[in-house]
């Protein structure tokens, strides 16, 4: 980072210390009351990398407490085997959340096998019906990233209510699920959002006034100091990666202008990650009827959608 850097840092990885340490703390209730919280993971094809990040989820998924069980599909595989991986593990009681790491292989439709999921296992919060309640305002879980940048902003103490928002992308992982969550009347939301995109030309024009702004574009050095209101806070989502290089679409440069933004490495990241074990927890715990409180660790839903709860009372 430049020395002529003005701006706080809001790093990421206390904020995903603190959530994961509640989450072993629930992880471990659970297991005194005779429930093993598992979270299953499944990896198709030989992407080194996606190979990688599944390594570190079950890694931390062990630190834990989680099992873990893990599926490795070959490149080869058709859309009815993943399929059939995940529709193994709905009907499995003993298993409560499920990650299909994205991407899949080309050829392969992610959206299509996430469909097949049973969405209180979806710890990506990514299934349509939990997107659906994400509007509705339902209970359910939330979209990891989106929630990641809400509890970022709570942690550091970035008053979010009654301020205005900017998202730069209004991408279905990020932009528009975070959207609709900041803008929910909520103490750590309650805020005035505006979605910017290609069809707003003069997008800077609504950068440059906002009090938060939001990254969301996944084009690099897409955010310059010039479309950065003085003071303001800057909160880098998006990214590329060019093999492991991570290229954020926040200008480094933006720290001379923003009263305060996140790192270039260790912001959003690590509390997306920590996301997925709050959304695994919760599951794990509505599975066993051990009921979470509105927003607490387990990701604030108490109640099934009846279409899980359908399919929970086919199974058993
Ligand atoms: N940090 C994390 O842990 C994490 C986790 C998940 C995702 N992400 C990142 O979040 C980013 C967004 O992902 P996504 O799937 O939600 O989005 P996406 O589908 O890739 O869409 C990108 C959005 O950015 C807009 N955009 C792109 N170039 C633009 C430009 N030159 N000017 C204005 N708008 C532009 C697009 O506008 P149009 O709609 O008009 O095309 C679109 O709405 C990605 O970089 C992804 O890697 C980060």
């Amino acid at each position: 980072m430049s020395t002529t850097m003005n701006a706080r840092l809001l790093p990421g990885t206390p904020v995903a210390e603190a959530i994961l340490a509640r989450v072993a703390d629930g992880v471990a209730q659970l297991r005194t009351a005779g429930v093993t919280p598992t979270l299953a993971t499944v990896l198709v094809g030989d992407d080194e990398a996606s190979a990688g990040y599944i390594r570190i989820k079950q890694r931390r998924a062990a630190e834990l407490g989680f099992a873990s069980p893990h599926v490795r599909l070959a490149a080869s595989a058709s859309q009815a085997d993943v399929h059939a991986v995940l529709a193994e593990f709905n009907s499995d009681p003993g298993v409560h959340g499920v990650l299909l790491q994205y991407p899949i292989p080309g050829g392969l439709d992610y959206d299509r096998a996430l469909q097949t999921l049973d969405p209180d296992s979806d710890v990506d919060g990514m299934h349509p019906v939990n997107l659906g309640r994400l509007v509705a305002g339902l209970p359910g879980p939330l979209p990891c990233t989106p929630a990641a940048i809400e509890a970022l902003l709570a942690h550091h103490g970035v008053p979010v209510a009654g301020r205005e928002v900017v998202i730069l992308g209004r991408g279905a992982t990020l932009g528009r699920p975070l959207a609709t969550l900041l803008a929910q009347k909520r103490p750590t939301a309650n805020a005035a959002v505006t979605v910017v995109h290609t069809g707003v030309a003069d997008w800077s024009r609504y950068t440059r006034r906002a009090e938060i702004l939001v990254a969301a574009a996944g084009v690099p050095g897409i955010v310059r100091p010039e479309h950065v209101r003085p003071g303001a806070v800057v909160v880098g989502g998006g990214v590329r990666y060019a093999g492991r290089r991570l290229l954020p679409d926040v200008d480094e440069s933006c720290a001379r202008v923003a009263g305060a933004i996140t790192p270039r490495v260790g912001g959003v990241g690590p509390v997306t990650v920590a996301m997925l074990f709050r959304n695994a927890l919760r599951a794990a715990r509505s599975a066993a009827d051990l009921v979470a409180h509105p927003l607490g660790d387990g990701g604030g839903a108490s109640s099934r959608h009846p279409q899980s709860e359908f399919r929970r009372q086919q199974r058993t």
